[in-house]
């Protein structure tokens, strides 16, 4: 027996649910933990041929609560194998979210043995107290076996809204910083150390942008312009809950420059003009299930890729999605950039290339005319992966109806008249468990020489769009009957065009469901 699978029955036998990973509603190519309650995607960090996923979880139960670090892996960052929990909630202190490095030098002096130590830096949450400090936990053996600081916490403010450290190596002043929030007074603050246990305060950001909610999970990480090594800017990532753009959680980002000490966002920027508010913030993600996302770590220059994921949800009504004996997943995970846009300096995303080795066979749909109304198409499917050339034509609006059924389908629509791509899951399937979950979902987009591009990963309880080079992205949890797995054309106030549409079945990255 495999230890993941020990570990999956071990699970089982605790809870009396059994993970078959062909429940109703199971991501078939979306990391879900076997059982129980996960939130935020934590310490990501790649490390001898391993991307390690931490995240916020629950080991004893469906909902939020008693918040610990569980753990799994993969060599190709789609297939996942679990793992036991690697930092409990202990003594009253609960694990929240951190990150993760490879203390290549053992600056630290965690390394036992002439051994390279992966480092954990996360937040204690004393239930007693409130009290929010920072603290470590190291690893030797590649992740399995986690082991607390004896000097933890590293920094205590005394503050209850004082989390989620984001920590990497700045190598022109060969120093590891920080950045961390101050959540409830829309700030962030960077810290500087040598060995990851002394930290020096070095600078604040915010208030910026969207401030309607606490601000959570910062990364910081530099990436080329338009694939440019010599022109470089700063990406300052901040989730936002709630009021983001979709409504309760989401990803705002700043662009900008970074000089060990201090973020400053680019001129002619809102954050540059000292503006706050929905509209002065820049959004990673358009849909409603897309928060706390953070990249990885020690990625190999080899690769070269910034990585990224997020946990596909929302505060709103996280704890309600019906599913079982699981709750909540992981995006797929998505490679970053920098574009130049009309707007500006823009961030794109795009699903891994990994994800191409799911891919049956193609099935190409030929071009054609969408008349008004709706059409199915000769495509069926609740793990999909469609990439769509849609002309707008005569139409008001157009696109595509996915997880179609009798009285449900989730529509990802271009609205020509108001600029905008939209999911709209109002009858998507379950939607009432909550009332913040129906709704529709829109973003800004470019509609060039009448043409959008989609890219689209449809799974089993999930729709994620990708358009416009990437700059756009929406992410929507939909819960649909089982046999809602049509996908139709459709358009609105006059006829548009299929340019061209080729889809994959995408399969399952669960063994043990085969
Ligand atoms: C974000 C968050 C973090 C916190 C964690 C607790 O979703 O609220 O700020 O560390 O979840 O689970």
């Amino acid at each position: 027996m495999s230890a993941a699978l020990a570990l999956t029955l071990a699970l089982a036998a605790a809870t009396g649910a059994a993970p078959t990973y062909r429940e109703p509603f199971r991501p078939q190519f979306h990391f879900s933990p076997a059982v129980n309650w996960t939130n935020d995607p934590n310490g990501l960090v790649y490390y001898d041929g391993e991307y390690h996923l931490f995240y916020q979880y629950n080991p004893f139960g469906d909902t939020w609560g008693h918040m610990s670090w569980g753990h799994a892996v993969s060599t190709d960052l789609v297939r996942w194998q679990h793992l036991p929990v690697a930092i409990p909630e202990v003594d009253g202190v609960m694990a929240f979210s951190g990150s993760a490095v490879v203390d290549w030098k053992n600056t630290s002096g965690f390394g036992a043995g002439g051994r390279t130590p992966l480092v954990a830096v996360y937040t204690g949450y004393r239930e007693a107290t409130k009290n929010q400090a920072q603290n470590l936990a190291y690893s030797n053996d590649r992740g399995r076996t986690w082991t607390r600081y004896a000097g933890n916490p590293v920094i205590d403010i005394g503050s209850t809204e004082f989390r989620d450290p984001k920590v990497f190596w700045y190598a022109p002043q060969r120093k590891w910083v920080m950045v961390v929030s101050l959540a409830a007074e829309h700030k962030l603050r960077f810290y500087a150390s040598p060995d990851l246990k002394q930290w020096t305060a070095l600078s604040e950001f915010g208030p910026a942008g969207a401030v309607g909610g606490v601000w959570e999970c910062p990364d910081l990480f530099e990436l080329p312009v338009d694939g440019k090594a010599g022109d470089t800017r700063w990406v300052l990532i901040l989730n936002l809950n709630p009021g983001a753009i979709a409504g309760g959680s989401g990803v705002q980002y700043f662009v900008g420059r970074f000089d060990g000490t201090r973020f400053v966002p680019d001129p002619g920027t809102a954050a540059a003009a000292g503006k706050t508010g929905l509209d002065a913030a820049l959004w990673a993600d358009y849909g409603k299930d897309f928060y706390a996302a953070v990249s990885w770590s020690d990625v190999p220059e080899s690769d070269g890729r910034r990585l990224w994921l997020g946990w596909m949800n929302n505060w709103l009504y996280g704890n309600q999605i019906p599913t079982a004996p699981w709750r909540s997943a992981q995006s797929v995970p998505r490679a970053l950039a920098l574009r130049t846009t009309r707007d500006g300096i823009r961030l794109a995303q795009e699903p891994v290339a990994e994800l191409r080795g799911l891919r049956g066979a193609p099935q190409r749909i030929a071009a054609r005319a969408i008349s008004a109304g709706s059409s199915p198409i000769a495509l069926r499917g609740k793990a999909l992966e469609i990439v769509a050339e849609l002309e707008l034509g005569g139409a008001s609006e157009a696109g595509l109806k996915l997880r179609v059924g009798r009285d449900e389908e989730t529509v990802v629509g271009i609205d020509a008249r108001s600029g905008r791509l939209f999911v709209d899951r109002t009858r998507s399937g379950q939607v009432a468990f909550q009332p913040d979950f129906t709704g529709r979902h829109a973003a800004p987009i470019a509609i060039e020489n009448g043409r959008v591009r989609l890219h689209v990963f449809v799974d089993w309880s999930s729709v994620e769009v990708f358009a416009q080079d990437g700059t756009i992205a929406l992410t929507d949890q939909v819960f649909p009957a089982a046999d809602s797995d049509g996908v139709a054309l459709y358009a609105v106030g006059g006829a548009a065009r299929l340019v061209s549409l080729e889809a994959w079945p995408l399969s399952s990255i669960w063994p043990e469901s085969k």
